[in-house]
């Protein structure tokens, strides 16, 4: 229910507005969006995002995707265990996939392959698993003890496991664990400003926007703006 009222909504983070603008821009750009297009489409979008009325609330039919709450079933169903060197290639699987390569491929810095980035003692891997079966992997990538922060990654390997709630859960998990056993108490993603479910995933779980690093990373010989985002552990 969006019973808030204008002043009560925390804002919405520019970086976030930009990121979905941009990626409407995108897709519109390529379906043969021309400039009055756009207008007539910005116009559209402030009548129903402003109603007549001045309120931000959208029109009764169109409600906001309410955060779903994980069922018991999903709760019962979903851990993360240790990896194991005899996942590797299984997770190797996964990551050569069109979609399962943003593991990978959306981290700014030096590229490293998957087997260099699984020894390095800077990273910890785990290995989410639904009702005993691998479907997914997250990762602490750069640990660094002294600042007690680190880079997460996660991954839902399994395609047709993807989009039911179990990477919300697993992180949540990997978020708790890092933070207990690890000490950690900044934990950092960075995600191409695309990546809307990975996005709002990272706000569902307290993230928050730190920066949009622009033209960051060169994916499919085009530049990519990554958005970096952050939890900061209350003391
Ligand atoms: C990012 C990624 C891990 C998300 O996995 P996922 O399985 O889609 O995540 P979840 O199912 O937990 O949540 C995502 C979607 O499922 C929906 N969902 C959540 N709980 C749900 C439930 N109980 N029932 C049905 N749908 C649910 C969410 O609303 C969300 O929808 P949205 O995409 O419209 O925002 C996955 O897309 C992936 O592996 N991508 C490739 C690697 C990558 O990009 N990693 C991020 C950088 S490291």
């Amino acid at each position: 229910m969006n019973d808030k009222t204008p002043e009560q909504h925390v804002p919405m983070p520019q970086q976030t507005i930009e990121a979905i603008a941009k990626s409407f821009y995108r897709e519109a750009t390529g379906y043969g969006f021309r400039r009055q297009d756009y207008l007539r489409y910005v116009n559209i979008l402030l009548d129903l995002g402003l109603e007549t009325s001045g309120t931000y609330h959208p029109p009764n039919h169109v409600q906001p995707k309410p955060i779903q709450k994980p069922s018991d079933e999903v709760l019962a169903a979903v851990v993360v265990r240790p990896y194991k060197s005899s996942d590797f290639k299984m997770l190797k699987k996964w990551v050569d996939d069109p979609m399962g390569r943003l593991f990978l491929s959306s981290m700014p810095g030096v590229k490293r392959d998957l087997k260099e980035l699984v020894h390095d003692p800077l990273s910890v891997f785990g290995i989410v698993s639904l009702n005993g079966k691998a479907i997914g992997a997250l990762a602490f990538l750069n640990i660094d003890r002294e600042s007690g922060k680190a880079e997460l990654r996660k991954l839902i390997g399994d395609p047709i496991a993807r989009g039911h709630g179990y990477a919300r859960i697993a992180t949540k998990y990997w978020i708790e664990h890092g933070i207990s056993t690890l000490g950690l108490r900044k934990i950092y993603v960075n995600t191409l400003d695309t990546n809307l479910t990975n996005i709002r995933l990272n706000e569902e779980l307290g993230m928050r926007v730190e920066g949009l690093l622009r033209d960051e990373i060169c994916i499919d010989d085009g530049y990519r703006d990554i958005l970096r985002m952050s939890l900061i552990v209350p003391d």
